[in-house]
């Protein structure tokens, strides 16, 4: 591979900007039925053999059952549930939620909205394609980092900022527009839950997260990973950590969602009507390192069926002060100093749109070292 990029009549850039430009996707790769990607998807061979080592055991995520949680007021269940999220959000940093309230009507029409979006022709799917106004609105993007990554991935995406102002709903693509703002509802409720009992887990009043704003800021990210012809040279989504507080996950059937645990990458099993949670950088940094943020990412689709995925990252809408925010004093003590210092809000976006997706960069810039 390495011989191949060193040959200078590949010009990069030339083939990024043709694709971008053709608004086609990945999707309008692969419905095109090429044999081989073009090469700026091929990923350098560190990377690939990486994705060789998957774990072929058995393990899964830990599922929790928030059966008895939603308008109950049984304490001794409840704290059960609160131990179980603790641990898994300090071990894991990945859980699946199961008897959340949603019903299963609504995940499954949501999956089949954003579905049903990818699969309409090129020229109705091009009148949202962009690029830039990453802060706001709706855009239908292939790799939101093209430009900042080193290799492109599999897959392209739908994005809706839900929050803090309120979207202009006639913006969405009608396809999938009351489905979206279901869904944003829907799994919002169950961030809720979920921020209680991670809440409770530390300590801290179960609506600390809430009153901080936790919840305001939404992005929605429907992904589509269609069919790829050559699986083993690209990836669907390059190994990353989320950055903001929590994101919250619905996959269809189709396979390919990987948890680094340790040294094993373990892969997150599709379960009907479960919702995967997950803890990114800002909760680690705020929790003082209680929580983990950690790495995931997605192998490149080899089933002919697409692989889609709707993500909801949470951040908070409100930071301190003059713009700033760190490990929450509450959580500090003699014992439990701070390892990491306070950062600012420019610090946070611009670690963020410097770069393609990556693993806890900011967290590293920010630890103190003693
Ligand atoms: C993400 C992500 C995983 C998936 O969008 O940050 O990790 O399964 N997605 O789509
Ligand atoms: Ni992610």
């Amino acid at each position: 591979m390495a011989a191949m990029d060193a040959n200078s009549s590949y010009d990069r850039m030339k083939e990024l900007k043709e694709f971008d430009q053709s608004k086609m996707g990945v999707k309008g790769l692969s419905d095109s039925g090429i044999t081989s990607i073009p090469r700026f998807f091929v990923h350098p061979p560190e990377t690939l053999s990486d994705f060789k080592n998957s774990s072929s055991t058995c393990t899964n995520i830990p599922i929790i059952d928030l059966s008895g949680i939603i308008n109950s007021k049984d304490n001794d269940h409840r704290l059960k549930i609160v131990e179980q999220v603790k641990e898994a959000a300090k071990t894991w940093g990945f859980f699946q939620v199961i008897n959340h309230g949603v019903p299963i009507s609504v995940i499954d029409e949501t999956i089949h909205a954003i579905k049903a979006f990818h699969d309409q022709p090129h020229e109705v799917k091009a009148k949202y394609y962009k690029r830039e106004n990453e802060l706001g609105g709706v855009m239908y993007t292939s790799n939101n980092d093209l430009y900042r990554a080193k290799s492109a991935a599999w897959h392209d995406s739908l994005q809706a900022w839900m929050g803090p102002e309120p979207l202009k709903v006639a913006d969405l693509p009608e396809i999938c527009r009351n489905e979206v703002v279901a869904w944003d509802k829907s799994a919002t409720e169950v961030a809720e839950t979920v921020m209680e009992l991670l809440c409770e887990g530390l300590g801290l009043e179960a609506g600390k997260f809430k009153e901080l704003t936790f919840l305001d800021v939404r992005v929605l990210v429907g992904h589509c990973y269609p069919y790829c012809p050559q699986p083993d040279l690209t990836v669907g989504i390059t190994s990353h950590t989320d950055p903001g507080v929590i994101t919250v996950l619905l996959q269809n059937h189709v396979p390919g969602l990987q948890v680094k645990h340790g040294d094993e990458w373990v892969n997150v099993k599709p379960v009907p009507g479960g919702l995967i949670i997950n803890a990114g950088d800002f909760l680690q940094i705020i929790s003082n390192g209680e929580y983990k943020s950690v790495q995931h990412r997605v192998l490149a689709n080899s089933s002919k069926e697409a692989r889609i995925s709707i993500v909801i990252f949470f951040n908070l809408a409100k930071w301190k002060g003059d713009g700033y925010h760190g490990p929450l004093p509450e959580l500090l003590s003699l014992e439990k100093p701070a390892i990491y210092r306070n950062f600012t809000k420019q610090e946070f976006f611009e670690n963020f749109y410097s770069k393609g997706i990556d693993t806890k960069s900011l967290i590293e810039k920010i630890k103190i070292k003693n």
